[in-house]
């Protein structure tokens, strides 16, 4: 049976820009759209066309520029709104306009100041002003995480009826639990009648450190569009993390029989791209972007991974545009690594005791330095040999 297809929606440039300090200008944001586009991702929401002119510019020279991946504009659920997502997108060979109004009754009642049935009438009305413009369009319900379902349903239906063939249900606040928002998505698809008309999407915050967890919580119960951002950049604390979602799903792809058709290798080099233009530094235990993602620090673990990677690896690093993986030297290294990088240096010793000299001496320097270089190792090995001449 072939897995089905989750589309990915990398919201970097619009979501992943709400982050304090990672504004872009248009130049750089065309940039990152470019490795997005070399990424294969299917969605790139390229921003927010109405929020500034600077947006719109981006948005406008983003769909000029990019052919293989849908460019997006978000709007929120306003004529003015919809019609300058319109005109940015016109240039694009594939665009999209992402309308959203909120459901929660707490936005409702202190944002929006509004009814539940006058949010209902401007979400169908918003989403028939987009199809009038365009074909692809996009609907979320914002902070659905704490909306009623039952409201939820009746929103849902009625703009699937007024024409949008995306349904996103966002976890706005990152307030949401794994099996709850799993659980709200699958009685979403099963409850509104005409949910088969629809993809239905997730959008995922990580105020507690849940984003990437609720996401595929929801593709396990038939989310088929996953939102996300490069390094999981984002307004607060991030958005769901694109790397970790797309690596999940590929590495656990016959548990969750579902794929992407991202081109994984090109992980690293967008992943470093976005945090050199944003000045965000990727923590290095990040992972699999982190440069500490596929080092091995302890002994026991370098010997069994020079022996067999799959011991201590779920994934290749070259599979994301890695080198290779990385056995780091220091105090908790054991003689395998060590003999083992100095053979990649070229230094061979002429007997068992010259080995166990060097990695004697090694050791001790191991314990005062974190991180044992190549150079250090050159130095230590004519130490021993003119120790000994
Ligand atoms: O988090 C959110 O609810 C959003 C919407 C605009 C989709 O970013
Ligand atoms: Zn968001």
């Amino acid at each position: 049976m072939s897995n089905d297809q989750v589309i990915i929606f990398d919201t970097t440039l619009r979501d992943g820009e709400q982050s304090p300090g990672a504004a872009m200008t248009k130049d750089e944001k065309v940039r990152i759209a470019k490795s997005l586009e070399m990424l294969k991702v299917d969605v790139i929401e390229a921003g927010f066309a109405i929020a500034s002119p600077g947006d719109f510019d981006a948005v406008k020279s983003i769909a000029e520029t990019i052919k293989d991946s849908t460019v997006c504009s978000l709007s929120r659920a306003l004529p003015k709104d919809i019609d300058a997502a319109a005109q940015a997108l016109k240039p694009a060979a594939q665009g999209r306009i992402h309308t959203f109004i909120a459901t929660s009754p707490l936005h409702m009642k202190h944002k929006l100041c509004m009814t539940p049935d006058q949010v209902l009438e401007q979400a169908i009305a918003s989403v028939k002003q987009a199809r009038n413009l365009i074909d692809d369009v996009e609907f979320s319900c914002e902070d659905a995480g704490r909306s009623d379902i039952d409201f939820m349903c009746r929103v849902i239906e009625a703009v699937i009826d007024a024409g949008a063939r995306t349904i996103n249900i966002p976890d706005t606040v990152g307030y949401a639990l794994p099996h709850q928002y799993g659980n709200m998505i699958a009685q979403l698809i099963e409850r509104v009648p005409n949910s088969d008309k629809a993809i239905f999407s997730v959008h995922c915050h990580n105020d507690l450190g849940l984003a990437v967890a609720n996401s595929l919580s929801a593709v396990v119960n038939g989310a088929r569009q996953v939102e996300c951002t490069i390094n999981g950049l984002g307004e607060r604390a991030g958005n769901a993390s694109l790397e970790e979602i797309v690596m999940a799903i590929r590495t656990r792809q016959d548990d969750l029989n579902v794929e992407t058709g991202i081109n994984t290798q090109h992980i690293v080099p967008t992943s470093r791209l976005v945090s050199g233009i944003t000045g965000f530094p990727v923590q290095p235990n990040k992972a699999i972007v982190g440069a500490n993602a596929f080092a091995h620090e302890s002994g026991i673990h370098q010997d069994g991974v020079l022996k067999n990677r799959e011991t201590y690896e779920i994934m290749k690093a070259e599979d994301v545009g890695w080198n290779t993986n990385r056995l780091t030297l220091g105090k908790l290294s054991g003689r395998s690594a060590f003999k083992s990088r100095m053979e990649e240096l070229g230094i061979t010793f002429a007997d068992r005791d010259e080995l166990t000299e060097a990695f004697n001496r090694f050791k001790i320097l191991a314990d005062k330095k974190s991180e044992i270089f190549d150079d250090d190792l050159q130095a230590l090995v004519s130490d021993v040999r003119s120790s000994n001449e």
